[in-house]
């Protein structure tokens, strides 16, 4: 379906062709004084210079063909020149009748249906997942959802980090405390026992361990290289322990994951990378796109055009090891090979840009990936704690995700018990549903680059912008649906969408007409928030609208009938919205 501001863009354009005009004058926009009207063009204004008229004469010609369009109740033109816009109720009431049979609500996205690679999440194996991790996940997955609701091919890539000096540093904390495996011996050729020598639990407390001792002790930090080295060159031992931590690490991770409502449709790693990277750096030597500086072998990615140095992107320091860059580059490599992507779109934490833009520009340059996929950086500030630093726990350590969570669900669960009209596990199920929309509505909310404050009394508030507030209106759509329900009488003839009886009734209809401006931006602009922003301004109109309406009262079986199926399309519209943003809705609360 054709958006309706688009519907109505067109009808305006007309009348200023049929007066004459340049037809593209008539761009319509929301209204910025939504006391007067709903909908505005200034396009006589700037007809004014092109025609040499007043744009109060202007206005007053097109105005005069827009009274008679059907889709307007009204036309006005206002000094100095706008046009003034109010939509006919009918014309609305029949969009969203159109909107209500359409399988995704109207929403229709009309460009190329690319073949999507997002690279989110990005967990450290064997490092307990924090909440660093936490907004990649949430903002990517929602990233996710919405390109798949518009019709492209997306694959969702967790991109784990698996290759770098924290696998050395366990390998060698491991060696230190349990000397007696097998796997330090040179010599070992075994196959991969099937037993990891370590749980979960161990392997989260090695981690901190080892890196705390390889800042204090330098023989320990030279041994944990040493081990990184040897692992990376593909020693048997050090590849099956590796092989363990993987294993052990990725089914403790799946699990959080899960928690979150986060799914991955890949689970590659930077492992996988490490084939492409002699061929790769091999090729971008022959090609005199690599030269060697200080030492290092790097590619030159500056541009005439930067305003700032750009530093050249680093393939191989000067002892020959490889990077982060090394290892993205040739993730693009191997990705270009598997699913030759039309776009790749990177979520990560935004001090990390830099590096992106390195490794986008070498790409391309070098021609790793063809001249028209797209790469993308969706960089995501930093969660802070109240008192405007990194998010931590009160000891001050790195606050673990699975506590984030449970911590915002305890506090939902205490609030659900102060009213005591369910059970303590229908409490605790709830709990969790609610938590799980306040710590996503709580990120996602927020423009993704700008930093944002944890604040779980706020997020779990049931008023104002929070995710509480929007699961609260659907719970009310599905609570007025069951009285409705248990009414004795209903209408038997078929109901369709009412022309609006009240302002407040045609303000939430103009609301639910919007979902396709919110879904597409909030696509196009890499920008979830949008969905959160639409579902607010929403359920806002739909709460209005019910404290000005007595549905269950009305004595118009019609009427009462087209109102419960205006509230069914507003639940669909907010069920489907959540859906994106990755939470859903209890049935009561
Ligand atoms: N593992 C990285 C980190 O924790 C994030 C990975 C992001 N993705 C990528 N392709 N570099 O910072």
């Amino acid at each position: 379906m054709k958006k309706l501001i688009d519907l109505i863009t067109e009808t305006v354009e007309q009348g200023f062709e049929a007066c004459g005009y340049e037809g593209s004058l008539g761009k319509v926009t929301l209204s910025n004084r939504p006391d007067l009207c709903e909908y505005q063009c200034n396009g006589a204004m700037a007809g004014a210079k092109l025609y040499k008229k007043a744009p109060i004469m202007i206005a007053g010609d097109v105005v005069e063909k827009l009274k008679i369009a059907p889709c307007f109740e009204e036309a006005a033109a206002v000094s100095p020149g706008f046009i003034n816009l109010k939509l006919s109720k009918t014309f609305l009431a029949d969009y969203l009748e159109e909107m209500d049979h359409s399988e995704k609500l109207g929403v229709a996205y009309d460009g190329d249906k690319e073949t999507i690679v997002i690279d989110y999440g990005g967990p450290n194996v064997a490092k307990p997942l924090h909440v660093g991790h936490l907004r990649s996940a949430i903002i990517g997955e929602s990233m996710k959802r919405l390109g798949r609701f518009l019709g492209h091919e997306v694959i969702g890539d967790v991109h784990l980090g698996d290759w770098g000096l924290q696998m050395g540093l366990i390998i060698e904390e491991l060696k230190e405390r349990k000397p007696e495996l097998p796997y330090f011996d040179e010599a070992y050729t075994g196959d991969y026992p099937e037993e990891a020598p370590f749980t979960i639990g161990e392997l989260e407390e090695i981690y901190p361990a080892a890196s705390a001792k390889s800042k204090a002790d330098e023989a320990f930090a030279e041994k944990a290289h040493d081990a990184t080295f040897k692992l990376q060159r593909g020693d048997k031992g050090y590849m099956a322990l590796w092989n363990h931590i993987l294993n052990v690490s990725v089914s403790d991770l799946k699990k959080n994951y899960e928690k979150l409502n986060v799914t991955f449709d890949i689970w590659k790693k930077e492992s996988d990378a490490q084939p492409y990277i002699p061929a790769m750096v091999q090729e971008m030597k022959e090609k005199g796109f690599a030269h060697e500086s200080q030492g290092a072998l790097v590619v030159d990615v500056k541009e005439d055009t930067d305003t700032k140095e750009i530093p050249p992107c680093i393939l191989l320091k000067s002892d020959g090891a490889t990077l982060y860059s090394t290892t993205d580059l040739a993730t693009l490599v191997e990705r270009e090979k598997l699913f030759s992507p039309d776009r790749v779109l990177y979520v990560v934490d935004k001090r990390q840009e830099l590096h992106f833009t390195q490794v986008f520009r070498c790409a391309k340059k070098t021609g790793i990936v063809r001249p028209e996929v797209k790469l993308d950086f969706l960089g995501f500030g930093t969660m802070n704690g109240k008192d405007g630093k990194p998010f931590k726990t009160r000891d001050g350590g790195v606050m673990r995700l699975e506590y984030l969570i449970k911590e915002i669900c305890d506090a939902v669960y205490e609030k659900i018990m102060e009213n005591r009209t369910v059970s303590e596990t229908e409490a605790r199920k709830t709990a969790e549903v609610i938590g799980l929309a306040a710590l996503k509505y709580g990120d996602l909310s927020n423009q993704a680059s700008k930093d944002y404050m944890f604040d779980v009394d706020r997020f779990i508030s049931f008023e104002g912008d929070t995710g509480p507030y929007i699961l609260y209106t659907i719970v009310r759509i599905k609570s007025i649906q069951a009285k409705y329900e248990a009414l004795p009488e209903h209408y038997t003839g078929t109901v369709r969408v009412l022309p609006a009886a009240s302002e407040s009734e045609k303000a939430l209809q103009i609301e639910v007409s919007k979902v396709s401006d919110a879904l597409l931006s909030a696509f196009s602009e890499q920008a979830p928030h949008k969905i959160c922003q639409y579902i607010y301004d929403l359920s806002n109109a739909f709460n209005r609208f019910y404290h000005e309406t007595k549905i269950m009262a009305e004595e118009d079986k019609e009427r009462q009938a087209a109102y419960i199926r205006l509230l069914e399309l507003v639940k669909r519209v907010l069920e489907t919205c959540i859906g994106l943003l990755g939470f859903e809705a209890p049935d009561r609360m």
